[in-house]
């Protein structure tokens, strides 16, 4: 009997495997073909429904595949920091699976703030297994819109105010994600650089600033990390919709800059069948919500790239020549992703992910102001430190519209320092003021409850009382991510800390010299008391590891080495956008009237002294810059020039520095900044160690873009390569011409 049953299934698996034989693959499914083969071979299998059906989303997150060729649905996910929980199938409410915490990377400022491209690497591949091994397609994220004021609620998400650091430290980012075969869909495209307003304000702004400020980190984002999708804003630009948008999408980003991948639009970005079909819109998302909260229920056939698009065709109104070029970026983009069989698994809250997301956190967080080298704090001296302030125990992780997160754990401030301080230092913590007391965000509740119906006085009270009698005092405040309080969907309504904090501050600045600040925000906060505190760091929402990532720079294991990405201003009227009268805009226009002139720009130009300086950075060493060589006084538009610089630790410790190379065009036709940003490098030095640093830049790094000619030019001249500290820290200069 067994005889004749080894004999049967041997029959059957050889006749399987020659019925395989006879059965060809058909070319879409067949690896050994090019992309641009298997594209056009899916294509001419697809029904006009099946096309029409891949286009627009099927559910919140989701877009539809072929089911009757194997080709599978897209699934996209939130964020820039971390893989959003599950939803619903159509709602924004919580799946409710306990299989989907994450870990919660920093916020990319925090990221930006490290001018560190190998972070940007190592944060895109980790993030990118996250997203793989939940089966993600496309991670909607990074997010790189230019910080034009401190009041925009989504700051935290972005690189900050300079377009050519934004455009290095996105290109490692995407690389890493897309090295999982998961595609990124950088946002948002473009010009959406408030949240009032933001899905009906018609951007006005010149071309030079467009060119030369705003779209960078996007050009980058496409031509130097091949990015897979882009996500078209909410925002109008010549008064129309940026996801359905002739110049933008169909002039810039497809003609100018080549970009083969998917435009897909944010969630209600869509507004009208014929712009969508041929004003660059691809994958349409999200339409009849607001992006957040509310949304007509299962209205997918509605979609403006659903049956309104299908009856056109069919009644002959329209042919199917845009239909089938959506059709062909989405297959492409599904052939790289979706069916990739050559892609890894990814992982989840690793061990590797969680060190990531610490040495991103640690190399991010900025030193701002160490007067009387206040910090580090020395653990053996320290017998009791007080621990002041809502942020030292407010989950961060929670909240702030798309990008909140379900997080596997978060290490709060104060418990990081607990738990580095030991049993030898004393840790006593007060609440100090009243902030935001909610703690949910679609569903995800912090576990967390804050309540305290003590007055401001009491709460003063307590906290200096524990000030008074403590060897240090560490307060952590800043903002919250809740409404106004940088978030999606508000902006901030002033510069100012809220809840009562510069009261605090200074309160506490009267009991005790040792008083270190720790903002804990994505966008600059005025500081009053600058002068009473001697010690404030830049904390940025950093994600799981907080804690443990600030305890280690407060107690010195680890030097800081972050640089603000952005201007810290005195007061609102130090930022152009806003001493213009140009934000947010009024009756549905805003006018970048500053034009090129954002951040640092702009301070330059109005010699205004900021708070803190775009690029500033303190260190618990010291380091000096040597003269400044060029390889050539003089070069042609063909040349590059490379500029040489010895850096010297001259401090008692290891330490990194950010060496920033700075182009003054001395002369020029149009108006440009005193300086712009062209180069930088972060070098690690031991103490008294010297390392040379080399620079080189090419005619790019001295163009700028003429609106009449539609070109960049370098316009032959004298200029100055001046490198620095931060962009008011210069320590030296070479002067060059281009001839
Ligand atoms: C939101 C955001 C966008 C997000 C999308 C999906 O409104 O603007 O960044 O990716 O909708 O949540």
């Amino acid at each position: 009997m067994m005889k004749i049953i080894r004999t049967i299934a041997t029959v059957l698996l050889l006749g399987s495997f020659s019925l395989k034989a006879q059965v060809k693959t058909p070319v879409y499914l067949d690896d050994t073909k090019s992309i641009h083969e298997r594209v056009d071979d899916a294509l001419s299998r697809m029904t006009v429904e099946e096309k029409v059906r891949m286009i627009h989303a099927q559910s919140k997150f989701s877009s539809a595949g072929v089911p009757r060729l194997g080709i599978p649905e897209l699934w996209t996910s939130d964020g820039p920091h971390g893989v959003r929980p599950e939803l619903l199938w159509d709602e924004w409410s919580q799946a409710g699976w306990s299989n989907d915490s994450c870990f919660a990377f920093p916020a990319l400022t925090c990221l930006s703030a490290s001018w560190n491209k190998d972070m940007a690497l190592l944060y895109g591949k980790s993030i990118g297994e996250e997203a793989r091994y939940r089966n993600k397609n496309v991670l909607l994220g990074p997010g790189v819109n230019i910080y034009r004021t401190p009041l925009n609620g989504r700051n935290f998400e972005y690189m900050g105010e300079d377009p050519y650091l934004s455009s290095k430290m996105v290109v490692p980012y995407i690389r890493g994600v897309q090295s999982n075969g998961v595609a990124t869909c950088v946002k948002h495209y473009a010009l959406n650089n408030q949240e009032v307003d933001r899905d009906k304000v018609n951007v006005n702004v010149d071309d030079r600033a467009l060119y030369e400020i705003y779209l960078p980190a996007f050009k980058a984002a496409v031509q130097e990390g091949g990015t897979l999708a882009i996500m078209g804003s909410y925002n109008l630009y010549k008064n129309e919709h940026c996801c359905t948008n002739q110049y933008l999408l169909n002039d810039i980003l497809r003609k100018e800059w080549g970009f083969e991948g998917v435009v897909i639009s944010d969630w209600g970005g869509a507004h009208n069948t014929r712009e969508a079909i041929v004003k660059g819109l691809d994958l349409e998302f999200g339409t009849w919500t607001e992006g957040m909260t509310w949304g007509k229920t299962n209205s997918y056939d509605q979609y403006y790239l659903a049956k309104p698009y299908l009856d056109m065709i069919k009644s002959g109104e329209i042919g199917t020549t845009e239909l089938d070029a959506k059709v062909r970026r989405i297959l492409r983009l599904s052939f790289l992703t979706s069916m990739n069989k050559n892609k890894p698994y990814g992982s989840m809250a690793s061990d590797e992910h969680i060190q990531a997301g610490r040495k991103i956190a640690e190399d991010g967080i900025v030193l701002l102001q160490n007067t009387n080298n206040v910090l580090p704090v020395d653990l053996g001296k320290a017998k009791r430190i007080a621990v002041i302030g809502e942020n030292a125990v407010k989950m961060m992780t929670v909240g702030g519209g798309s990008s909140s997160l379900k997080a596997k754990y978060e290490v709060s401030p104060l418990d990081g320092l607990k738990k580095r301080a030991g049993a030898q230092t004393e840790i006593v913590y007060a609440r100090g003021y009243v902030g935001d007391i909610g703690g949910s965000a679609d569903g995800v509740s912090t576990g967390q409850d804050l309540k305290d119906t003590r007055s401001a006085e009491e709460l003063i009270a307590e906290a200096c009382t524990l000030a008074k009698n403590a060897d240090y005092v560490i307060f952590f405040g800043g903002l919250n991510k809740s409404e106004h309080q940088d978030s999606e969907g508000s902006d901030r309504l002033g510069l100012g800390l809220p809840y009562n904090q510069d009261k605090l501050i200074s309160e506490l600045a009267k009991v005790n010299k040792n008083l270190v600040v720790v903002n804990i925000s994505g966008n600059a906060v005025a500081m009053p008391w600058v002068n009473e505190v001697p010690a404030i760091v830049q904390g940025w929402y950093l994600g799981s590891e907080a804690g443990n990532a600030l305890a280690a720079v407060l107690v010195g294991d680890v030097n800081p080495s972050g640089k603000l990405p952005f201007t810290f201003p005195v007061k609102l009227d130090d930022n152009g956008g806003i001493a213009l009268g140009e934000y947010p805009g009024s009756n549905g226009q805003v006018t970048y009237k500053e034009g090129i002139f954002v951040g640092y720009r702009w301070a330059e130009k109005q010699k205004i002294k900021p708070l803190f300086s775009f690029g500033h950075g303190l260190s618990y060493t010291t380091f000096s810059y040597g003269e400044v060589s060029a390889d050539k006084k003089e070069m042609t538009e063909a040349d590059k020039i490379t500029f040489s610089v010895s850096i010297k630790n001259t401090g008692t410790r290891e330490g990194s520095e950010v060496v920033q190379l700075y182009v003054s065009d001395l002369k020029s036709t149009l108006p440009r900044p005193v300086k712009e940003l062209k180069g930088f490098e972060k070098i690690s030095l031991k103490a008294g160690e010297e390392k040379t640093v080399s620079i080189t830049l090419d005619k790019a790094a001295l163009s700028y873009f003429d609106p009449d000619k539609h070109a960049w030019v370098a316009e032959p001249g004298d200029f100055e390569a001046l490198v620095g500290s931060s962009s008011s820290d210069i320590r030296g200069k070479a002067g060059f011409t281009l001839k």
